[in-house]
């Protein structure tokens, strides 16, 4: 697709974010080869339903072998039931971890290392878009536990496996919801009232865009890249209970969960810069309005704030 028509599909929001822009998109792209992660070992958090389901539906698609990360093993299990429906011969594998939780991610990691010695693909997909303030076993709001710190502490517990293998990718699936929040450093844990869940999770999510850019510096020694990407507006059961109606007024607009996973899953199998904000296999701007675009040290303090509440070392 021409690049000018690309930016104006993503413009329009609505036709960009829903299945017209992927479907107008899709039919310039090359298919993968069925064989591009054959080998590796891919790892896919809140993998039980939704786009997370299809994201490790697509890296088995193409070889990968999967273990889908869940709060719930049971269901897990049946997500793999399905899954080996639709790809038979692939390998995959279940592991319990709440990513809200740091020292249940301690664990988790503990039992990876024990499993296996390299990670190649890191998809941290599990979300939240609770209804009222909750907060994680350690007392961190609930979306920042989920979407930032957890996540930030299994990558780092992982960095070795993932120096480990030849091409490790990282990728964060955040939200076109990022777009209407600035990085919140004076108010992290998302204390003052009143709360929203859909202003929680966009911050959050503009996080994993800043968080994805910073980790992919720390890393760059050890060969491993860290995108975030956003899928669009996806039809999941996730979007079915937090945001109803929003789903009512949008349905004929709704990607499928496969569609909204595309982009993880190329990233997942593709040499591209890192560091990048990708959206229908593209990079996107990480701005569109200037109330929203953060300073080196609103970034640097969501960093320290970070490395200490997850315990990492922040050099
Ligand atoms: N759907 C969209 O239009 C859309 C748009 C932009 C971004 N996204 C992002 O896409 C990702 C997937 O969302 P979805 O729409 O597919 O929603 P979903 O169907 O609700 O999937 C979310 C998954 O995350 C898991 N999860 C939540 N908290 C977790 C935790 N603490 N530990 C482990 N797993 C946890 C859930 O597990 P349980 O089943 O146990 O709850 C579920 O498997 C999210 O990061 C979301 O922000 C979605």
């Amino acid at each position: 697709m021409h690049p000018v028509l690309d930016t104006l599909l993503d413009r329009t929001v609505a036709l960009g974010y829903g299945r017209p822009g992927f479907l107008l998109r899709q039919r310039s792209w090359s298919t993968m080869p069925p064989d591009a992660l054959s080998g590796r070992t891919a790892l896919v958090t809140g993998a039980n339903s939704g786009i997370g389901k299809a994201v490790a539906t697509g890296l088995a698609m193409l070889g990968a072998s999967v273990t889908l990360v869940v709060r719930d093993p049971e269901r897990g299990r049946a997500a793999v039931a399905d899954m080996a429906a639709a790809v038979p011969d692939a390998d995959f594998d279940v592991l319990r971890c709440d990513i809200s939780d740091l020292t249940d991610v301690h664990r988790f990691a503990h039992q990876l290392a024990q499993r296996t010695e390299r990670v190649d693909v890191l998809v941290h997909n599990a979300g939240v878009m609770p209804p009222a303030r909750t907060e994680s076993p350690q007392g961190h709001e609930i979306c920042l536990a989920t979407h930032v710190l957890g996540p930030l502490l299994a990558t780092d517990l992982l960095a070795p496996a993932l120096a480990r293998s030849a091409a490790a990718r990282v990728i964060f699936v955040s939200s076109g919801g990022m777009y209407t929040q600035p990085l919140r450093v004076d108010d992290i844990e998302y204390r003052s009232a009143p709360y929203r869940g859909a202003t929680a999770y966009a911050r959050t999510k503009r996080m994993q865009v800043v968080l994805a850019q910073l980790l992919s510096a720390r890393y760059a020694a050890q060969g491993t890249a860290v995108h975030s990407m956003h899928p669009g507006w996806v039809d999941t059961p996730g979007v079915a209970d937090s945001l109803p109606r929003f789903r009512r007024l949008a349905a004929p607009l709704l990607r499928t969960p496969a569609e909204g996973a595309d982009t993880a899953v190329w990233l997942a199998a593709t040499d591209v810069a890192p560091g990048g904000f990708w959206h229908d296999r593209r990079p996107r701007p990480e701005h569109y309005l200037r109330r929203t675009r953060e300073s080196d040290t609103a970034r640097e303090t969501l960093w320290q704030y970070c490395a200490s509440a997850t315990g990492i070392d922040p050099r």
